[in-house]
């Protein structure tokens, strides 16, 4: 069942994003949080620091699991997403590294890695709750539009319109990675919580296509629809071409 919760803009679909997580976290202290990177977690991530640091959150025994990461990328490089996710939580929280998950990008052996990032997963018992963005071509992880839906975590060859939009981040598009690690669409839909965030009107038409129209690999989140507890909070403009 989906059920889609709208924030008038950024900050409160953050501050609803991260009320979620902390619920979690709260009923189940040593809880698997499925985590994303991207521009639109970032706000989310500040909140649940806050209310750390203000002592209402303890991470103490979270264990987190990443979506996906580029391939090639140091951890040391400021674009990898093991990067961006000390810089922008575990760094910031109480949570142990050691219990921290990211692909490892910098694996060439791409059989070994996607099988021991999904035992990983099994391992910890699954992922409580996921927490997704979306593409504006409708990914979710780096699973791009394709003409099957992927099961499990796999290397992944980007999406010219993913190259385009992460662009901004590297000094040209020629440096932004063209191949990732992802968690498959079979990984996502496992979780037994989804987490959707959606920000800002270049997200319209993904979100509309995503949850009302037809379930299509060619729109990564529809498979969505067939999970059985999906919350997305979007922002007045992301939800703006939802049917009314
Ligand atoms: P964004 O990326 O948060 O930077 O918009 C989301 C995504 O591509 O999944």
């Amino acid at each position: 069942m989906i059920k889609i919760y709208e924030a008038k803009d950024y900050q409160e679909m953050s501050r609803k994003a991260a009320n979620i997580l902390s619920a979690q976290i709260i009923l189940k202290p040593d809880c698997v949080l499925g985590l994303a990177t991207g521009s639109t977690p970032i706000g989310t991530y500040d909140q649940l620091v806050e209310w750390y640091e203000k002592g209402d959150l303890d991470f103490s025994k979270v264990k987190s699991v990443n979506l996906d990461e580029y391939k090639g990328l140091e951890k040391t490089n400021d674009q990898s997403y093991y990067y961006f996710m000390h810089k922008h939580l575990f760094d910031r929280v109480n949570i142990d590294p050691a219990n921290t998950n990211v692909p490892d990008g910098m694996e060439t052996d791409t059989e070994k890695e996607c099988q021991r990032y999904e035992e990983l997963i099994d391992s910890l018992g699954g992922v409580d709750i996921q927490l997704l963005g979306i593409g504006r071509n409708g990914h979710i992880g780096f699973n791009e539009p394709d003409s099957a839906f992927a099961q499990k975590t796999h290397c992944v060859n980007l999406a010219e319109s993913t190259i385009d939009a992460n662009k901004r981040f590297f000094a040209s598009a020629d440096e932004v990675p063209r191949q990732a690690y992802s968690m498959g669409i079979g990984t996502i839909m496992r979780a037994k919580k989804i987490l959707l965030l959606a920000s800002g009107e270049d997200k319209a038409d993904a979100v509309a296509k995503a949850f009302f129209g037809p379930v299509t690999p060619e729109v990564p989140a529809s498979i969505l629809q067939f999970h059985s507890d999906v919350v997305v909070i979007g922002d007045t403009l992301a939800l703006s071409k939802m049917p009314r």
